[in-house]
């Protein structure tokens, strides 16, 4: 489907109540679930989190639900069990949630523990800090009583070793991608998670944009939520989740939000950058979009009972 057909098709959202910014009136979405997330991956990640859903949990149940799916399986290669490792051969993971209350969790540089998602949701329940990183989350990890574990599997590890012998450097496209799911529950509400083992053979010590509350993910009940997937780095120096919630708010529908969040950043790359982000975001009231800098991109979206892969174009 290209996007401008998506465009045409988007849902919008129902009944009041509805906020108010000087000329745009946002109506809830009630009843009408939704799930949105990044790449195929998404869409076994979208029926854990429709099944969390039909259970009675609530969005950010729901959200880190379906995030923990491809954590959990070794062929999604970007992100938990599985998770291509670091330049040294050390799996290291980040991810974070944000509920509809405004409330955060997140983990960074995290290592040995298969679901950082679900310690970020820890995090943000259980302690006062929205942040832990590296060997102190992996001990706020095990004494919430997360099983360690080695990440790294024959295939990931024949892969690095693979990749030792030449050093080639790797961008996020070439390894897929973050997972982060977006979900609006039947009240309304809106939470988001999203959780990767980031940038393949990446430096020793580097986190990206998914565990960087308004990089890689936010939420603001009132107006909207967005996520990302892609160049960490430049979606961390724009502040990316966060510019495409407040230009929602400023009355840019998704998709536009989208798009000129990711103009942002071509710009600054003179026109023409040489790496992919893409974007996905819900309105209040129900209306979905997303955008991608180039080549395609993927987005898995359930609701209304059908959960389907959608691409659309790059930008440039
Ligand atoms: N977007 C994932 C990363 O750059 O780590």
């Amino acid at each position: 489907m290209k996007r401008r057909d998506f465009l045409k098709t988007g849902t919008i959202g129902i009944t009041a109540p509805s906020v108010i910014f000087g000329d745009l009136k946002i109506n809830t979405n009630k009843n009408d679930p939704i799930i949105l997330s990044t790449w195929e991956h998404g869409l076994p990640a979208n029926d854990a989190a429709w099944k969390t859903l039909q259970n009675g949990g609530n969005a950010m149940a729901a959200a880190e639900a379906g995030a923990r799916v491809p954590e959990a399986d070794p062929k999604s290669t970007s992100v938990g069990f599985g998770g291509l490792p670091d330049e040294k051969g050390n799996v290291t993971l980040d991810a974070c949630v944000m509920d509809s209350t405004g409330n955060a969790g997140s983990v960074a540089f995290l290592q040995n523990i298969k679901h950082p998602v679900s310690v970020a949701r820890k995090v943000m329940e259980d302690t006062k800090h929205v942040m832990l990183v590296g060997e102190g989350a992996r001990q706020f990890a095990v004494a919430q009583g997360f099983e360690e574990m080695n990440l790294l599997t024959e295939e990931s590890r024949a892969a690095w070793e693979k990749w030792t012998k030449k050093r080639r450097e790797m961008t996020p496209h070439e390894t897929h991608d973050t997972i982060s799911v977006l979900v609006q529950d039947k009240n309304g509400d809106l939470a988001g998670a999203c959780t990767t083992s980031g940038w393949a053979y990446k430096l020793y010590g580097r986190v990206g944009d998914s565990p960087i509350i308004g990089a890689g993910l936010f939420v603001d009940n009132e107006i909207g939520c967005a996520a990302a997937t892609g160049l960490g780095e430049e979606v961390i120096k724009t502040t990316g989740s966060f510019l495409v919630v407040e230009l929602m708010r400023q009355g840019y529908d998704p998709t536009t939000a989208c798009e000129e969040a990711l103009n942002r950043v071509i710009k600054r790359h003179n026109g023409n950058p040489d790496f992919q982000i893409a974007y996905i975001a819900i309105r209040k009231d129900g209306k979905i979009g997303s955008a991608c800098i180039k080549w395609s991109f993927e987005y898995a979206l359930a609701r209304g009972g059908a959960n389907k892969l959608h691409k659309i174009k790059g930008m440039i």
